[in-house]
Parts: structure tokens; C-alpha cells; sequence
């Protein structure tokens, strides 16, 4: 073999050697994405406690599972760990929203968080409003799907996630963009649209990212539906501050009108747009997930309905004048927090909690080091489903926390969903009450039962989704 001969060998094999690895990295991926769910957990179960990685598209991702992992995630500086960096890798704003999220997260999210504080109090006063709702979207769905053998054929997820984008409008935007039909089709588009866009432009090449985008979108007028309505509404609001002394002013009555309030006067309207629409996107499509979780594991392990059914007949859901005592009895109703919280720890629609990326290399206690620019997340379907937490843990028994005083909105690394007490989640109260709300007005006006229970929910990442195909058949209840 002469020097160049050899040398174009090297090449090849070199460029053979390097492309296999590629070919291996994109299976790697591709498998996390098909069945990450089953090897995080098959990981946590064989090797208890031990941190790990995983190859997914565009990045590494670092799995943690130990109280002292917990510890130093919550302790550790947005400098070193940032929820604000794994957010964009997760949302793709510059894509999904047609921003970049840049801003410090502590500006971001202060009058975020207490605006959210503010609308949680408000809730009660709410809960006719949200029946509302309800009614008009269930008796839509009656009316509007065929029947079969005397069920009306309800296309559950579409009508939940309408049903719970209303809801949530309502608090977070006020009565008039909850009623407003255009606003909730565009919406419901926008968010969809954004679902698909975060997905794809993570799985091709950067620069074939904006043609996806493009492809997706169209020529954005669902988004840009969304945005003008929000830069309407916050310019009212502006106006409003301007105007009126601030002796005179009425507490903000909506999320965002909360957000404006609250914030430091150098934020433009521009960034208000940015972080409540965040907000929203984020709501709507979290929400109707463990709703719709919920519902199935409601129709499907019916030997807790009647009981289940009993509890709730007595919360007075169509006396619009006893809204602060819906909140009450969702308050107290032990059965139904029971049989949520099992909900979640059976499903953990989220295997992963508390997301991050490194800033800079970091280290944690026991010594395991994770690289500068990858993703660090807390496995919390490992401890929902650790053997000597929740004994026989595939087995759905809500009695586990029954009598237990434990509550769907507990915090802490034994109810990690909500994260890391330094980030918690002030949403969760939200999402809890929607969530029980939903379930009572079922069960108190409609019988169910699934079509069929097969692949009621699929596997995409760390996440279960649920089949948008699923069909509930549905009959007004018949009241003695
Ligand atoms: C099923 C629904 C939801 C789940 C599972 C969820 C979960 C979480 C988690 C895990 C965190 C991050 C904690 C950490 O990084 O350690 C978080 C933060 C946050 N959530 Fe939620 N959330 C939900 C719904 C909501 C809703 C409805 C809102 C508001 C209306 C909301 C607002 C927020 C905000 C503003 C933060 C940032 C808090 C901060 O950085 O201080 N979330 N949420």
C-alpha cells in the first residue's frame, strides 16, 4: 500500500468510525424519545438512587434521584443551575413564540408569582363561572356527537381541552376572552401549533428549523391572533395604572392584570406579552393532561365510583350563589384527594421534575459531574413508584393516602410534581381545583364508560400523553 492509499483508508474508516457513531447517537435518541418513559424507570429500579444519562436529540440529559440530589438542586445558584435555560430548550420560544427568552429569570418571575398568588385567592369566587363553563361545553358535546346504543360518542381530550382552556382563560385573561369564541379556536391552534414546533425543530437539523417552524405555523395568524388580544388587554390595564390614583385602584381581578400591576414600571408591553403568554401556553397545555388522567382512571377502576360519587353529590356545583362553598367541600372531600393523588402517582404524566440546564460544569454531593450546556432533571416517577414508599406500586389503591392528611398540593421530595421548594409551582392550587371541579360535575350529571381502554395514553419522551382518538360515551345521569 503506498503513504496515500493508506491515508484515504484512515479517512474512510475515520469517516466510517464517526458516522456510526452519529447513526448510534440518533438511535440512542430516537429510543429515549420511544421508550424513555421504561428505561428511566427500569434504571431507578435496578440501580436505586444512582444518577445516569441518556443521550436525547440535541443534548444530554442527566437523571437524579436521591434526597441529596434533591438538596443540591434546590440549593444550587440559577448561575450554576437554570430553570430559565432548560425552559428554552424545552420551548423553543424563538421558534414556538418568535422570541428569545433572555431576561434574567428573578425580573421574569416576581410579579409572575405573585400575580399567581392573587388569582389563587380569587378562586372561589370563580367556581360558578367554571361550571358555567362546563355546562356549555358537556351539552355541546351531547348534542353535537353521534350516538350509539343510547351513549352520545364524546371525543373526551377535545372537549377537555376546551372545556379547561375556557377555564383557565377566564382567571388568567378575564370574562370577555374566555366568551370569546375566536380567541379559544386561535388559542387552542397557537398551543397545538406549538406543541409540534417545540417537538420538530428539537429532532432536525438547526438550520432546517425555521422551514419546520414555517411549515407548522403557516403565516402565524393564530399566534398573532393571541398576542395582539394579550397586547390589548395589558394596554387597557396600563392605561388604567396611568390614570387612576393609586389610592383608587381596584385590586387586579385577572392574572394578568395582576402581571402589570405588579411589575417594575421599566417593563414594556412587549415583555408583558412574553411572559403571560408563557404563562398561558404553559397552563393550557399541562391542565387538561391530569384532568383527562384523572377522568380515565375514574371510568376505568370503577369499583371506587359509587363511593366516589356518594362524597361528591352533596357539593352544591349549580348554586352559583354557594361559590365559596365548592371550594370548601373540593377542600374535604377525602376520597376524591385520594384517588387524584393515586392518579398521579400511577400515571407521573411527567416521569421528570425541577428541569435544568448546567451553566457551568457542576458537581453534586456524591460526586457525580455534569457538563457545562446539559440538561439535569429529577426523577420523580422513580420515587412514586419506589417498592418501599408505595408497596405493590403498579397496584391503583387510593387508600394509600387515605387518612394520611396528604393533599394533591403537598410539596417536597415526596410529592415532587410541583418541584423544588425554591421554584415551587404556585400554579398547583389552580390545577387542583380544576382538576377535582371537573371530576364532581362528571360524576354528578353524566354516566361513562370508555369505547375502548386500549392505548388511552402513549409514551413521547419523559412524558404520557394522552390519544387524542379516545372516545368516552357519555348519558345524562338519570336523578331519582
Ligand atoms: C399540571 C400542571 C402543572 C404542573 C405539573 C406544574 C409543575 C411545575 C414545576 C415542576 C415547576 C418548576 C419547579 C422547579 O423548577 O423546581 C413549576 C413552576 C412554575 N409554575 Fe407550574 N405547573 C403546572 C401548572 C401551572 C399553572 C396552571 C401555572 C399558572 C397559572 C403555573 C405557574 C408556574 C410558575 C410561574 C412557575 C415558576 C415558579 C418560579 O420560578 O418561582 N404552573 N410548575
Amino acid at each position: 500500500m503506498t503513504s496515500t492509499s493508506t491515508t484515504v483508508a484512515c479517512a474512510l474508516l475515520a469517516i466510517f468510525l464517526l458516522s456510526f457513531q452519529n447513526v448510534w447517537r440518533v438511535v440512542q435518541t430516537w429510543r429515549f424519545l420511544l421508550q424513555g418513559r421504561v428505561m428511566m424507570l427500569k434504571h431507578a429500579q435496578d440501580n436505586p438512587h444512582k444518577a445516569f444519562s441518556l443521550s436525547v436529540p440535541g443534548n444530554r440529559l442527566h437523571i437524579l434521584s436521591s434526597n441529596e440530589h434533591w438538596h443540591d438542586i434546590n440549593n444550587a445558584h440559577t448561575s450554576q443551575l437554570s430553570p430559565n435555560a432548560a425552559s428554552r430548550e424545552m420551548f423553543q420560544p424563538k421558534y414556538t413564540f418568535g422570541f428569545d427568552w433572555s431576561a434574567p429569570r428573578e425580573h421574569v418571575s416576581l410579579a409572575t408569582v405573585r400575580s399567581i398568588r392573587n388569582m389563587t385567592l380569587q378562586i372561589p369566587l370563580f367556581q360558578g363561572r367554571f361550571v358555567e363553563i362546563l355546562d356549555q361545553e358537556f351539552q355541546q358535546a351531547m348534542a353535537t356527537n353521534p350516538q350509539e346504543e343510547g351513549w352520545t360518542r364524546v371525543a373526551l381530550w377535545t372537549v377537555l381541552q376546551r372545556a379547561i382552556t375556557r377555564i383557565n382563560t377566564l382567571l388568567l385573561f378575564g370574562e370577555d376572552t374566555a366568551h370569546n369564541d375566536e380567541f379559544i379556536l386561535r388559542g387552542l391552534n397557537f398551543v397545538n401549533q406549538t406543541t409540534l414546533i417545540l417537538e420538530s425543530v428539537r429532532l432536525v437539523p438547526f438550520f432546517l428549523a425555521p422551514v419546520v417552524e414555517k411549515l407548522i405555523k403557516g403565516r402565524g395568524h393564530d399566534r398573532q391572533f393571541v398576542f395582539r388580544t394579550l397586547k390589548d388587554l395589558i394596554a387597557e390595564r396600563e392605561a388604567y395604572r396611568k390614570t387612576m390614583p393609586e389610592s383608587s385602584r381596584t385590586k387586579p381581578r385577572t392574572f394578568l392584570e395582576g402581571v402589570v400591576d405588579y411589575s417594575q414600571d421599566d417593563r414594556t408591553t412587549q415583555q408583558h406579552v412574553d411572559s403571560i403568554n408563557s404563562t398561558w401556553v404553559i397552563s393550557t397545555l399541562a391542565i387538561p393532561v391530569v384532568v383527562c388522567q384523572l377522568l380515565q382512571d375514574l371510568y376505568t377502576h370503577t369499583e371506587h365510583f359509587e363511593a366516589l360519587r356518594k362524597e361528591c353529590d352533596v357539593i352544591p356545583l349549580h348554586e352559583s350563589s354557594r361559590s365559596q362553598e365548592i371550594s370548601d367541600y373540593l377542600g374535604k372531600s377525602p376520597l376524591l384527594e385520594a384517588f387524584a393523588m393515586e392518579s398521579w402517582r400511577r400515571n407521573c404524566f411527567q416521569s421528570n421534575t425541577a428541569h435544568r440546564m448546567a451553566m457551568k460544569p457542576f458537581q453534586f454531593s456524591d460526586g457525580y459531574k455534569v457538563p457545562a450546556g446539559e440538561m439535569i432533571e429529577f426523577h420523580q416517577r422513580g420515587i412514586m413508584n419506589d417498592e418501599a414508599r408505595y408497596p405493590e406500586p403498579e397496584k391503583f389503591d387510593p387508600s394509600r393516602f387515605l387518612g394520611k392528611n396528604r393533599s394533591l398540593v403537598d410539596t417536597g421530595i415526596e410529592w415532587p410534581f410541583w418541584g423544588v421548594p425554591r421554584y415551587i409551582c404556585p400554579g398547583r392550587w389552580h390545577v387542583a381545583n380544576v382538576e377535582k371541579l371537573v371530576a364532581v360535575y362528571l360524576m354528578q350529571n353524566f354516566e361513562g364508560k370508555f369505547k375502548s381502554t386500549k392505548s388511552l395514553n402513549f409514551d413521547w419522551r419523559d412524558s404520557l400523553v394522552p390519544n387524542p382518538k379516545m372516545v368516552l360515551l357519555m348519558k345524562p345521569r338519570l336523578k331519582a
